[in-house]
């Protein structure tokens, strides 16, 4: 019906659907089982639906598409985490597509002060409302996070609420990044380790720099990992694959090294989007990749 067909359309901060099925993919492949095997109790805090109301009835009103209902999870999820922390427990957020940092990061980064960011993409989401290609959030929470706008998309806004510091924010595994975006980054003084530095340098070097940089001065790191991060070989269940991403290992390493740093406030695993998987691949590498955040070990 109607309303049904509206939730189609609309139950997205991206440009395509499914994302919103990356919780229960992830679920399927095992993730509570596999977190408990490594010793913690898992509270599995269960999806976050958006209610029915939020859906704009005058599509393409506003720029960024489909505000209402993004706001909507956002102010729910950042309930959730902000709840989360306060009884002492670690945030892992499941995504759903990026757009949810806006409110995942925000709720974090106002219970503990000043954090850093380890943003693993292959994407700048640096994006404000003007340099948006698409109007899609998903290209903007980190701008947004770092106090650049879109505004609107942060939940309960505050008149004097303090942004993460470009300066303590870091870009891993960028390959695509839109011209704008480019020089926005660069004026903000956003760190981006690109693939092409990673093929140079080498994953561990880089994570080492890249721990100092969101560690320094700082209650600890929030790592925000998209998993349009990895290459699409290993990872073609996401919305925006672009080939020439992170090898598994690498993707691996820099999620053991960062557990090993000491520094994790919190994680989230994003974009999952189990239409476009293949045989829920991309879920089950989701499921290790946060078992590697969470102290899992070769040997
Ligand atoms: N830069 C593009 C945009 O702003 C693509 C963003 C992709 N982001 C993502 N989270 N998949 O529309
Ligand atoms: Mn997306
Ligand atoms: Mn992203
Ligand atoms: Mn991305």
């Amino acid at each position: 019906d109607y309303a049904l067909e509206k939730v189609k359309e609309c139950l997205k901060g991206a440009s395509c659907l499914g994302a919103d099925l990356g919780p229960k993919a992830i679920r399927c492949a095992g993730l509570v089982d596999a977190i408990n095997g490594l010793g913690y109790i898992v509270r599995d805090c269960g999806d976050i639906n958006p209610s029915l109301k939020t859906i704009d009835s005058v599509p393409g009103s506003v720029r960024l598409n489909n505000l209402k209902l993004v706001n909507d999870v956002n102010a729910k999820l950042y309930k959730m985490v902000k709840e989360t922390l306060s009884f002492g427990n670690f945030p892992l957020v499941c995504g759903g597509d990026h757009s949810l940092a806006a409110g995942s990061v925000t709720a974090v980064q106002r219970h503990f002060g000043k954090i850093g960011i380890i943003w693993v993409d292959a994407h700048g989401d640096f994006n404000n409302e003007e340099s948006s290609p698409s109007g899609n959030i998903h290209g903007t929470p980190l701008s947004a996070i770092c106090g650049g706008g879109p505004e609107n998309i942060l939940p309960f806004k505050e008149n004097n609420a303090e942004y993460v510091s470009p300066r303590n924010t870091v870009i891993i595994g960028a390959r695509a990044l839109d011209d704008e975006e480019k020089r926005l980054l660069k004026q903000a003084g956003v760190t981006v380790f690109g693939m092409d530095e990673i093929d140079r340098r080498g994953i561990s070097s880089i994570v080492e720099d890249a721990i100092k940089i969101a560690s320094a001065d700082t209650e600890g790191i929030y790592l925000s990992f998209d998993l349009d991060a990895v290459d699409p070989f290993h990872a073609p269940g996401v919305g925006t694959p672009v080939k020439g991403g992170l090898t598994y290992r690498e993707a691996h390493y820099l999620c053991e090294q960062l557990f090993f740093s000491d520094k994790l406030l919190g994680c989230e695993i994003v974009e999952l989007n189990p239409i476009l998987d293949l045989k829920n691949e991309t879920g089950e590498f989701a499921v290790s990749l946060a078992c590697s955040m969470l102290g899992k070990t070769i040997l």
